[in-house]
């Protein structure tokens, strides 16, 4: 394995390099394609399995038509999700017929379609889990020896993959998740992770510092650390208990220039302590995703998220009291099992209320076995559903444009990207608030801390002028505050 302690952060100019080609094992140089769908996890895990792989032997390419070895790492989140890597199975099933490739489906579809998969539909030759990803190279031989499928759905307690250095094969070489935990514990009513990711488990501390400095070292300016609710981070060392709180803190001092953001923190338990420390330390970002579901306590209760829209919108005061330029954002499900017309108009109501800079919505999706689909009728018609979620997503807009405007005239220090999606003229890079502003390329470069005032914007975009290249360490010492009143 690519182990941490050893670490050289891989990335997409290192896939062939001679570390990657002395390699040995079953490989044989042949190519590999992963494919990934859902959330950040995902995209994580996928940098995981391309590193147990290289290291057996195989190769990665980004070109799935010279690959000998495709896997879709999927998500299983909603039905629609599960449609979507149908869709893409079919696709290269087609190709199968026509020439040897070995396909292989991973990640949160696998433990629940597995028999579909294998059986019904004879359509893949690897069904692997996410805790399985270090046996990936023994299902390919076996797979490929036996001429029949090989799987491993198997849950663990224990795997994080903590000694295994991810391979970062399509970062930008600035910005990088980290994972921290896996699973989740939570059990809310709707959801399917806690059944294809099994039980919470956290990450050793050490681990993870050491991989956020070897990022650091190999000139990235970011990371993203990673769990399903990352305030339930927990790890035990020399006889005393690190928070979540604590190893933000301590990723934090690796380095003044590093960017730290997280997701996802649940509101059931997002502690004071936490909060203070994006407030004094200047590198953690200002910037939180909790995710409310419904504005509805009658709603949120049945979901099982353990916490009331009183107690939501306190927390939600909370935090503004003590990180004041903090920027929020959300997760929103419309159409939840026995939702009334009421319901939906409270969680408008406090859409209104806190004003989120961002949401992500979505109609609901039974998902077999959870909670929800063995206790609760799915009854509010489809119909219904899509007319209340896209006035939430109306109403989003409209909030997210008002909260936008009133960045017009103000500075922001951001992390320059690369290219913005419309012109190579133009770059683009995020605010510490989270905010993508898009501004003239000019003579900066991917990487940078720049300064941008900012002079218009839509709903989902900031446009800026740039005022030239900063530091992080700069800016926590000129009072940027100032700029900003
Ligand atoms: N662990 C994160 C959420 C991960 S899933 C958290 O608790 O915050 C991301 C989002 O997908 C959820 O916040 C929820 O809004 C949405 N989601 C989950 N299950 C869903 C379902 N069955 N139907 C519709 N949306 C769902
Ligand atoms: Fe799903 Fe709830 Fe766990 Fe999030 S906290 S992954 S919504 S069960
Ligand atoms: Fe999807 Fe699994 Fe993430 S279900 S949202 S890929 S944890």
């Amino acid at each position: 394995m690519n182990i941490i302690t050893d670490l050289k952060i891989l990335d997409r100019d290192h896939l062939e390099t001679p570390h990657v080609q002395r390699a040995r094992g079953s490989g044989n140089g042949k190519k590999v394609y992963i494919e990934t769908y859902g959330c950040q996890m995902n995209v994580s895990d996928s940098e995981i399995v391309a590193s147990v792989l290289l290291e057996h032997g195989y190769s990665i390419t980004t070109r799935p038509e010279e690959a000998d070895v495709v896997l879709l790492n999927t998500c299983a989140i909603r039905e629609h999700a599960e449609q979507k890597v149908r869709a893409r199975l079919n696709v290269f099933r087609a190709r199968k017929r026509r020439e040897h490739l070995q396909i292989g489906v991973l990640g949160c579809m696998a433990e629940r379609l597995r028999h579909k998969l294998l059986e019904q539909e004879q359509l893949v030759d690897v069904v692997a889990g996410p805790d399985a990803y270090r046996d990936l190279p023994r299902l390919l031989d076996v797979a490929e020896e036996s001429g029949q499928a090989a799987v491993n759905v198997q849950l663990s307690r224990e795997e994080t993959y903590a000694d295994i250095a991810p391979v970062r094969y399509a970062s930008n070489g600035i910005s990088a998740f980290v994972s921290i935990m896996r699973g989740c514990n939570n059990m809310c009513s709707f959801c399917v992770v806690p059944f294809t990711r099994g039980r919470e488990r956290s990450r050793p501390v050490t681990s993870i510092l050491a991989e956020c400095a070897a990022l650091v070292e190999a000139g990235y300016k970011e990371v993203t650390v990673l769990g399903q609710n990352v305030n339930s981070y927990r790890y035990e060392q020399d006889g005393h208990i690190v928070s979540f709180a604590e190893l933000l803190y301590r990723i934090s001092l690796i380095s003044p220039e590093l960017r730290v953001r997280y997701s996802t923190s649940h509101p059931k338990d997002c502690s004071d302590e936490l909060l203070h420390v994006h407030r004094e330390r200047p590198n953690v970002c200002n910037y939180i995703h909790l995710p409310v579901q419904s504005g509805s306590t009658r709603v949120l209760q049945r979901m099982r998220r353990t916490y009331t829209r009183e107690e939501y919108l306190a927390l939600i005061e909370r935090v503004r009291t003590i990180i004041p330029d903090v920027s929020l954002s959300t997760d929103i499900i419309a159409g939840f099992c026995g939702e009334t017309e009421e319901d939906h108009q409270e969680t408008l109501s406090l859409m209104e209320e806190v004003r989120f800079d961002m949401a992500y919505m979505f109609a609901y999706s039974e998902r077999p076995d959870t909670y929800a689909a063995r206790k609760y009728r799915d009854d509010v018609p489809e119909a219904v559903k899509k007319r209340r979620l896209s006035e939430i997503i109306a109403l989003q807009q409209q909030i997210s444009l008002e909260n936008n405007r009133q960045e017009i005239g103000r500075v922001h220090t951001i992390l320059v990207e690369g290219p913005s999606r419309r012109s190579e003229e133009q770059f683009c890079g995020r605010t510490d608030t989270n905010k993508m502003v898009v501004f003239d390329r000019q003579h900066f470069q991917p990487g940078q801390y720049i300064r941008v005032r900012i002079t218009d914007c839509t709903s989902a975009t900031l446009f800026g002028e740039p005022l030239g290249v900063t530091t992080l360490a700069e800016e926590a010492r000129t009072i940027s505050h100032a700029l900003n009143t």
